[in-house]
């Protein structure tokens, strides 16, 4: 059968990342989230104090950067690799979301990150998530869903995801990340989170996980038909 590509962009914590899975899962498709390579950049930002604010020092730190998502037996989920190191749980700390807008404006790093992306692109058969890959990475893309939720739900969601983790987290500092990310990250000059003018969009506030995975599923259906 032949395969299409899948994209999911959307605000943040609104669930993109469990979709896209579930999807990717139910197809064989592969599940790619493009966030997390925003992030592992992030890292090795701090880790190497680079300033971010210096573009030959920017261009210079990219190419000591490596990325690569490795899928994990144990947990059947892709992880993501800096240079070879497993940063998948690292990466969601606090301290890399309160920075990593920032980084992923720059427009070197899109640059950067974009190139990667495309190419995983090039069999289909995949599923991304993030929040120009309808617009930018994928322009072309057979199903494009642009997701949305109340930000109450949405912080809500992001503190359990976090507390889990971390129980000294509090919601309000949950609450000012998602406000502050969904803002630098829909105004930046290089491609802003908006919606493709042909996704779908899907808001989440009222359904279920099971519901919204049925009506991705019927919208896939569609499109492979006309394959
Ligand atoms: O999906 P996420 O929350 O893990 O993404 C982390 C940050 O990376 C998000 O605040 C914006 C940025 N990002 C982006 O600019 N473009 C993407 N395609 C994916 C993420």
């Amino acid at each position: 059968m032949s395969k299409i590509i899948i994209t999911i962009d959307g605000w943040s914590s609104c669930g993109k990342s469990t979709l896209a899975k579930q999807i990717a899962k139910k197809l064989g498709y592969v599940y790619v989230d493009s966030g997390a390579m925003y992030r592992a950049i992030t890292l090795y930002f701090l880790r190497n104090h680079i300033d971010w604010t210096d573009k030959k020092e920017v261009t210079n730190a990219l190419k000591e950067i490596h990325l690569d998502f490795r899928f994990n037996e144990k947990t059947e989920e892709s992880e993501m690799h800096l240079n070879d190191e497993n940063v998948e749980y690292v990466i969601r700390d606090l301290v890399i979301a309160e920075k990593v807008s920032d980084i992923a404006a720059i427009k070197e790093v899109r640059t950067f990150a974009v190139a990667q992306q495309q190419k995983m692109g090039t069999k289909k058969g995949i599923v991304m998530d993030g929040r120009d890959i309808g617009t930018v990475v994928f322009p072309k893309a057979e199903l494009k869903i642009f997701m949305t939720a109340d930000n109450a739900v949405r912080v809500e969601r992001r503190f359990k995801e976090l507390y889990d983790k971390n129980p000294n987290v509090s919601i309000e500092e949950v609450k000012s990340n998602l406000e502050m990310r969904d803002y630098i990250d829909s105004n930046r000059e290089v491609s802003p989170l908006r919606k493709a003018e042909d996704a779908i969009v899907l808001d989440n506030t009222n359904i279920s996980e099971a519901e919204q995975l049925q009506k991705a599923l019927a919208w896939v259906k569609e499109r492979l038909k006309g394959k």
